[in-house]
């Protein structure tokens, strides 16, 4: 670390993710956020391996539309290490939010692996609101694959997108669909919303959650 107070003189702050798609928790974090700090840059992670339901045109564009009265804050893509991908943008402050403890072994891990990367730069955790502290992208996508509601979840927009998103792969989507319930056969997770190999991070061994139904959702999850 070099003699810097790194929180002295206006903060670049990095809220980094892969916002697939966007809640109402990452709303909630951005908006602590953007109280906090100078400026913050929302960072989508392109990831072009994995094969995520909204593309990052359609991830950046409602991200700006939900913080479009925050004027300090700025949507970007980045791909690659975001240690560096926060050097390059002079940001000095990476933001994640910890919604449980279930969240911090991993947080912890890469906290300081990114300082090590990038000795200039601190994390720094943030709590969203308790009413979201169960609330993830991974959960979302599962509830809309399967014709559940998401109505307060997420911002309207999103929820319609992804409503959409799913119709157009063919995934189940209930009454509120108007197709009948039917889950993917063992086997067809590639056509499932939140499929393995969406754009979600690898947790560790110990933080991995129960295999999700067949045919249905990831075995790894995501904000
Ligand atoms: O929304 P997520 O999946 O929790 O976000 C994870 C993300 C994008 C923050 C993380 O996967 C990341 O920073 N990826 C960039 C590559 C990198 O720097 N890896 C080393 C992290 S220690």
């Amino acid at each position: 670390m070099s003699g810097r107070d790194p929180l002295s003189g206006p903060v670049v702050a990095v809220y980094p993710g892969t916002f697939d798609p966007l809640t109402n928790g990452h709303i909630d974090i951005i908006e602590r956020g953007s109280r906090l700090f100078e400026s913050v840059i929302v960072a989508i992670l392109e990831n072009p391996d994995k094969n995520p339901l909204l593309t990052i045109a359609e991830r950046k564009a409602l991200i700006e539309r939900a913080a479009s009265r925050l004027p300090n804050v700025r949507v970007e893509s980045f791909a690659g290490l975001l240690a560096d991908y926060a050097r390059s943008r002079r940001a000095r402050v990476i933001v994640r939010g910890l919604r449980a403890v279930s969240d911090f072994e991993y947080e912890f891990q890469m906290a300081l692996m990114n300082r090590r990367l990038n000795p200039e730069m601190e994390t720094v955790f943030m709590m969203p609101n308790v009413a979201y502290s169960y609330l993830s992208s991974r959960l979302v996508k599962e509830v809309v694959s399967l014709g559940g509601s998401v109505r307060g979840l997420v911002p309207p927009a999103v929820e319609r997108v992804i409503v959409r998103r799913a119709r157009e792969r063919g995934l189940s989507l209930g009454p509120a669909g108007g197709r009948p319930m039917s889950v993917a056969a063992p086997g067809a997770e590639g056509s499932a919303v939140g499929a393995p190999g969406g754009a979600e991070r690898a947790r560790p061994a110990s933080r991995k959650r129960p295999a999700p139904r067949k045919g249905v959702g990831k075995k790894r999850g995501s904000r």
